[in-house]
């Protein structure tokens, strides 16, 4: 604690342990401390946070507050003010992909509910303020076009012989799905699948993203493969139901990730439950909790469950997933996955070791 006089310098001094949670670097390094205005006892200081740390404004913002009032008795009128720090992400191994984080979200079989919950985080975290793209890796069977009303979106247009992603409210997205008519099979070969996963991600103009999540086929690891040794992923999101069989597969598909050295985010349990919309009573189908427990002992982040709800089957039929979030009372369980999926990212970069300084040649 100082009880130094306030001024800027001091103010400074006392922010410059409080660590950016996208980098978990100083703030102040980071060129994220923006200016100080002092008059008196107030002190009002404008912290500068990027797109990526949208989840989480409010909350550094509070955190930042908190830390500065307990290093500076003095300001008895504190406030913080947060600004928007542009940074823009660095292209990612060879394939020079522009995505601060990529993450995957994988099941151990389909039908769980993972394209709706690879969509909806994508969504979240887009709403939340971060520039996101949304990557259907699922060739076999793409769904994400459908559940985003994409299916009559027609072609990606190629401009300088780079794909232009379909946009869903902005939103950039890949899907084979543009590509091949709805119903149509398609035997795919492993090179074929190898070369549509490396187009998907080379050549299309993704733009300057915070986030890419990647919608994974079920099950089998080729494109798991493909993915860990084309880019650094961030890690994957498992989703599963909380029957015990679906579990199961959870874990599986969770060694599966781990085999191909992809870090495992989290756990998501989906159709955890039904909540009767006439009688309000919460009847567990298929058990509750399951997920949560299987995580516990794989030492796996648990990262939030979602319930059956007739909203999401019907939005997601009728390609209108995104209105979910018009809803308080859906758009809560997406969001708080997005904002905890966030959250232990943050603490994992905070807790890294500083990067050493390279020493000055003059
Ligand atoms: N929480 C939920 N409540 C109700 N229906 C859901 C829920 N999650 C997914 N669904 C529905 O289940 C079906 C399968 O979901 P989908 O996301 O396509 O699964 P997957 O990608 O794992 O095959 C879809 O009709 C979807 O609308
Ligand atoms: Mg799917």
């Amino acid at each position: 604690m100082s009880d130094k006089p306030l001024d800027a310098a001091v103010v400074q001094a006392a922010a410059r342990d409080f660590k950016d949670s996208e980098t978990g670097r100083g703030i102040v390094e980071m060129g994220q401390f923006m200016g100080v205005s002092i008059a008196g006892q107030q002190v009002t200081v404008r912290l500068g946070l990027t797109t990526h740390s949208a989840p989480l404004w409010a909350e550094v913002r509070e955190e930042f507050e908190q830390h500065l009032r307990a290093r500076l008795p003095a300001a008895t009128q504190l406030r913080v003010e947060r600004e928007l720090h542009s940074r823009p992400a660095q292209p990612l191994g060879e394939i020079g992909l522009t995505s601060k984080s990529v993450i995957a979200v994988g099941s151990g079989k389909g039908g769980v509910g993972k394209s709706t919950i690879a969509a909806c985080l994508a969504l979240a975290l887009k709403r939340a303020g971060s520039l996101v793209g949304l990557m259907d890796a699922d060739v076999y069977g793409p769904s994400i076009p459908h559940l985003l009303g994409l299916t009559g979106a027609g072609r990606p247009e190629i401009v300088d012989n780079k794909i232009q992603p379909i946009l869903a409210d902005g939103m950039p997205v890949m899907s084979m799905g543009f590509l091949v008519p709805p119903g149509e099979a398609v035997v795919w070969r492993g090179p074929m699948l190898h070369g549509a996963i490396t187009q998907f991600l080379r050549d299309t103009r993704w733009g300057n993203l915070d986030y890419l999540v990647i919608d994974m086929p079920p099950g089998t690891g080729d494109i798991a493969l493909t993915l860990s040794q084309m880019l650094p992923l961030t890690g994957a999101v498992v989703v599963c139901t909380p029957q015990d069989v679906a579990l199961l597969d959870a874990v599986k598909a969770i060694a599966m990730f781990r085999k191909v050295n992809i870090p495992v985010l989290g756990m998501v349990e989906n159709m955890s439950g039904f909540e009767c919309p006439g009688c309000q009573k919460r009847y567990d189908i298929f058990g509750r909790g399951g997920a949560r427990e299987r995580a516990e002992e794989l030492a796996v982040p648990f990262l939030g469950d979602v319930p059956i709800t007739m909203q999401v089957r019907e939005h997601g039929d009728a390609g209108t997933t995104a209105r979910l979030f018009d809803e308080s009372a859906t758009a809560v369980y997406f969001d708080r996955i997005a904002y905890q999926l966030v959250r232990n990212l943050a603490d994992q970069a905070r807790r890294q070791p500083p990067m050493p300084q390279l020493p000055v040649l003059s």
